[in-house]
């Protein structure tokens, strides 16, 4: 090999190396975070910021419970372990659609209980007490490689039998 067509080849190694790797991050800049599942879906967020697996938050949370994670666009989201102690395929959110105030989960009444003005939801967040004129909206909770995932819900709202208001 002459030395021509050496220093062309480390000159190729030395630009391709830095250019490929430049490369995939601009690939990856165009791939939203948290996105890392199928059908547009979002990771739940614990309350620390880390990622919701199943498996793990099934231990920690027993049958009935009802735990506020980040879900879509970044609203509170009840996570809904059932009585057989596993997730809901449906998941809550929080914001009242009275006037936005969060709503807790009040164990003892089975309930959600608004605290601004006192507005109820069952246990699966359908409006039962105003002055809420909706119920809470819903999303899907899927389990995507061990992590939950929710995804938009734009079927019809199995509580009421009504198109999704949210949707
Ligand atoms: Fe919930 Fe008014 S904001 S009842």
């Amino acid at each position: 090999m002459g030395k021509r067509q050496l220093m062309n080849l480390l000159l190729l190694g030395a630009i391709s190396l830095p250019s490929a790797g430049m490369l995939i991050r601009y690939t990856y800049f165009f791939v939203p975070p948290g996105s890392g599942s199928s059908a547009g879906g979002t990771v739940a967020k614990d309350a620390v910021g880390n990622d919701v697996v199943a498996e793990q938050w099934l231990k920690a949370h027993g049958p009935g419970d009802r735990t506020l994670t980040q879900g879509l666009k970044g609203d509170p989201t009840y996570l809904v372990v059932e009585k057989d102690r596993t997730l809901a395929t449906y998941a809550i959110n929080a914001v009242c659609t009275h006037l936005g105030c969060v709503v807790p989960w009040n164990q003892a009444e089975n309930k959600f209980i608004c605290p601004c003005h006192g507005s109820q939801y069952n246990d699966q967040g359908r409006v039962v007490r105003g002055p809420a004129p909706l119920s809470l909206a819903l999303a899907h909770c899927d389990i995507d490689e061990g992590k939950v995932v929710f995804v938009p819900w734009v079927e019809t709202d199995f509580r009421t039998g009504d198109a999704p208001w949210w949707a």
